[in-house]
């Protein structure tokens, strides 16, 4: 008797290039476990509709990405802290009867792939943060719980940065400057958590604001990385010290995957694969 696949999906607008597809049927794969994973272009409007609709169909759970983060988490029953926290969703599950669960993975994945895969400790290192945005919020969070010494948080729109420094509530180890303020500081780690590399606009930073043993990590990768790697190197980090977001998008998609299956994949065989595309 063959095993029904469970169903799941990946929803955004525009999703034709999403990796999540290629990410889990691999992790499936390797775990021997049968699974339908589609792909639902959903335009804002009917996003929620087509979510419903896909767990009353039997689905069992969803990533979300651009642009339905945020609805993702207002239309759930259950909001995980991770997801409270990132005040976004990339992942739901179906708890039964149409009752939904939020969760996010982004800063939970984004350690483990700074951490476990680059092999950079960040307990006691001082680490700038580029943006205040959904993605930026979760990996704040995530910078705060892996032990930073201090994190520093800036974003075009100010407010915004002051209101993620707020909700955290540790002055004493998390505060912000203006974007233009940092002069006179250095870092460790500087993350870039911006939609900037996506736009191909400039990084109008200070170059002081690294040296040659600090590293510089965006979020994104490929070619929506590469203006950040172009300033970083410029400013003094050495190549390969910089990061992508490749492994940030693979582990967080490996937290999901935990989560629906209750097995952990093994994600250096997909990194390796995708690292020779990407
Ligand atoms: P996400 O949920 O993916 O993080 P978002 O909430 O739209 O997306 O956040 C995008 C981030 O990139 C924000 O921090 C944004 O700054 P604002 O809060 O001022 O909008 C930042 N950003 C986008 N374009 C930028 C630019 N040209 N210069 C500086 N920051 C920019």
């Amino acid at each position: 008797m063959s095993v029904e696949a469970r169903r799941y999906a990946v929803f955004g607008h525009p999703i034709a290039h999403s990796l999540s597809p290629e990410i889990h049927s691999a992790f499936a794969k390797q775990l021997g476990i049968a699974l339908d994973y589609r792909v639902i272009d959903a335009a804002p409007v009917v996003f929620e509709a087509e979510v419903r609709r896909f767990f009353a169909e039997g689905g069992h759970g969803a990533n979300v990405t651009m642009p339905h983060k945020l609805v993702a988490l207002a239309m759930a029953d259950e909001v995980t802290e991770a997801a409270k926290r990132a005040g976004a969703a990339n992942t739901l599950t179906h708890l039964g009867n149409g009752r939904i669960e939020a969760h996010n993975t982004d800063g939970s994945g984004f350690v483990r792939d700074i951490t476990e895969r680059h092999g950079f400790d960040l307990r006691g290192h001082d680490a700038l943060l580029l943006g205040a945005g959904g993605a930026a919020k979760a990996v704040a969070w995530a910078l705060m719980d892996a032990g930073v010494k201090t994190l520093t948080i800036v974003n075009r729109t100010p407010e915004r940065a002051d209101e993620l420094a707020d909700a955290i509530g540790e002055p004493a180890r998390c505060h912000t400057r203006y974007w233009d303020g940092l002069d006179g500081e250095c870092f460790d780690l500087v993350v870039n958590a911006t939609s900037i590399g996506f736009d191909g606009g400039k990084f109008d930073l200070p170059m002081s604001i690294v040296q040659d043993h600090s590293t510089a990590y965006d979020i994104c990768y490929g070619t929506a990385a590469a203006g950040f790697k172009g300033w970083a190197v410029a400013a003094g980090v050495r190549p390969d010290w910089f990061r992508d977001g490749l492994g940030m998008l693979i582990e967080q998609a490996a937290d999901g995957f935990e989560r629906w299956h209750g097995q952990r994949p093994d994600t250096d065989p997909v990194y390796r694969e995708l690292r020779q595309r990407f």
